[in-house]
């Protein structure tokens, strides 16, 4: 099967930090179809051997077990072409089909990983040079819009010029494997499944912690903030993959069905629970791993009087006959203690105690994404008996499943894994435009709420597990988050 993978912004940031490493992985792997060329599509002045040695110049900054050896990258850049295109100019999009269609490759994904601003654009170019036929494929990167109506207008365009199944709005969190891991614990194993419920999960705590900050991102993050950079679309798709029922089979549209309920389900936002259940929090100044770091007003690009969060703590529940009153604590930040990201399914204790257990023990099942990968289940045992007379008190004991020592650590990367979904066709991992619309209809109050609100983000130093209230919101649930207790 042959492909040409079209690399709108071919040159920009994303093609370089995962999609250009991500490729040449699928290369060295030998999983990318041979046959393929890469066109990176930028309005730089390159023609292909530039753009080989651009992308050669980059691959030696990356550490060494991911770096080419000169060999290797001597025939990576066959694959490697680029065209100069200004997004707006149908003249460059006629330059573009020409090269296309003199080789008329089997797939043709049209990887859009411009600015957000520009999608509609290249939507519209794409269609309007005839090149939306059966053989295209659009991968469209996020945030698609800032709000409801704005995603949608980008839905409304996308769906003019192509059908749903040409559509890959990408999620990079749904290729990472720990979350193939997740579908595979709840459906492909029968153990959890008769616990998964309000009967016996207490509640779920998810975590995407970064230690980073914003980088270089400021100016552009600012407009953005973790809300709608995170929680709209990382945190609730993995919150869709915990809640969601089992689907009739491993289809993408049996899946996303399945998705789409949970987010439907999502109790609306009342003015309390938007005052008492959401957190948003901003770091100031800190200190991670012993060096100092200045505040998200002092980072470049980022006004003096931000009101743009860096941490956003909140507690959903899903109304329905599985879920109804277990809150799912949903958890996100820059410049935290650690990076970190995890699903923490707490059971309930036993009904009765007939031992002596330490305060708040109960059963726990951590489901780590980053930076390990694994799983790990909490439980209770006798673990001190010498010299005890009688039942000794219960410790925690953990059985402790580490997916990268058991399949190895080079493992398919989320990028990787999406781009070879996406050039096989596959829409699995990837979000329907009513998940999406839905997910942005969930938040749209907090972000309403915020902009009328007159209290600020909350600060919180950097180095730390973000603002006390965000603890302080779990707490008066009578729980805690689970490196708090
Ligand atoms: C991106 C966000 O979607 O995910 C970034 O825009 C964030 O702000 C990144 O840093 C986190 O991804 P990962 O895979 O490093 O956890």
């Amino acid at each position: 099967m042959s492909f040409d993978l079209v690399l709108f912004g071919g040159t920009g940031d994303l093609a370089w930090r995962k999609l250009m490493p991500a490729l040449f992985q699928a290369f060295r792997h030998g999983s990318l179809p041979p046959g393929g060329r890469i066109i990176g599509v930028a309005r730089d002045e390159l023609d292909d051997q530039a753009y080989r040695a651009l992308i050669k110049s980059r691959f030696d900054r990356v550490d060494l077990d991911k770096r080419p050896s000169q060999e290797e990258f001597a025939r990576f850049a066959e694959l490697l072409h680029f065209i100069r295109l200004d997004v707006t100019k149908p003249a460059d999009y006629a330059r573009l089909a020409e090269l296309l269609q003199a080789r008329q490759a089997d797939t043709v994904v049209m990887y859009v990983a411009t600015a957000p601003g520009l999608f509609t654009a290249v939507c519209e170019q794409i269609a309007a040079a005839g090149l939306n036929g059966p053989q295209t494929r659009v991968v469209l990167e996020k945030p698609l819009g800032h709000d409801l109506a704005s995603n949608r207008a980008i839905n409304d365009t996308v769906r003019r010029v192509l059908s749903e199944k040409q559509v890959f709005r990408i999620d990079h969190y749904l290729g990472k494997p720990a979350v193939q891991n997740l579908f595979a614990l709840r459906f492909g194993n029968s153990l959890f499944e008769p616990l998964w419920r309000r009967e016996t999960i207490a509640n779920i705590q998810i975590t995407i912690a970064e230690d980073l900050g914003v980088e270089k991102r400021g100016a552009y993050y600012d407009h953005i903030g973790a809300l709608r950079d995170m929680v709209q679309n990382h945190a609730l798709q993995l919150l869709c993959a915990i809640g969601m029922e089992p689907p009739i089979n491993a289809h993408a549209d049996a899946i996303r069905d399945e998705k789409l309920k949970v987010l439907r389900a999502l109790k609306p936002w009342t003015v309390e629970t938007l005052q008492q259940h959401v957190v948003r929090g901003q770091y100031t100044a800190g200190n991670l791993g012993g060096v100092a770091v200045p505040g998200y007003r002092d980072e470049p690009g980022v006004p003096a009087n931000s009101q743009t969060e860096t941490f956003v703590a909140l507690r959903a529940e899903i109304a329905n006959w599985r879920w109804a009153g277990v809150p799912f604590y949903i958890r996100t930040g820059k410049r935290l203690a650690e990076r970190d990201a995890r699903i923490v399914v707490n059971f309930r204790p036993t009904p009765h105690a007939i031992f002596s257990t330490p305060p708040g023990a109960a059963n726990r099942l951590v489901i780590n994404l980053q930076p390990k990968d694994g799983l790990e289940l909490h439980l209770l045992a006798q673990a001190d008996q010498r010299g005890r007379s009688g039942m000794a008190p219960l410790a925690p004991v953990q059985l402790d499943l580490d997916f990268d020592k058991r399949f190895g650590s080079e493992r398919v990367g989320a990028y990787e894994r999406l781009l070879l979904d996406v050039i096989a066709g596959r829409l699995n991992l990837f979000v329907r435009s009513d998940e999406q619309e839905e997910a942005w209809r969930w938040v749209e109050p907090i972000l309403d709420h915020w902009r009328h609100s007159t209290h600020e983000p909350r600060p919180y130093a950097a180095g730390t597990w973000g603002p006390s209230a965000s603890s302080a919101m779990i707490a008066r649930d009578g729980y805690c988050w689970s490196e708090e207790c």
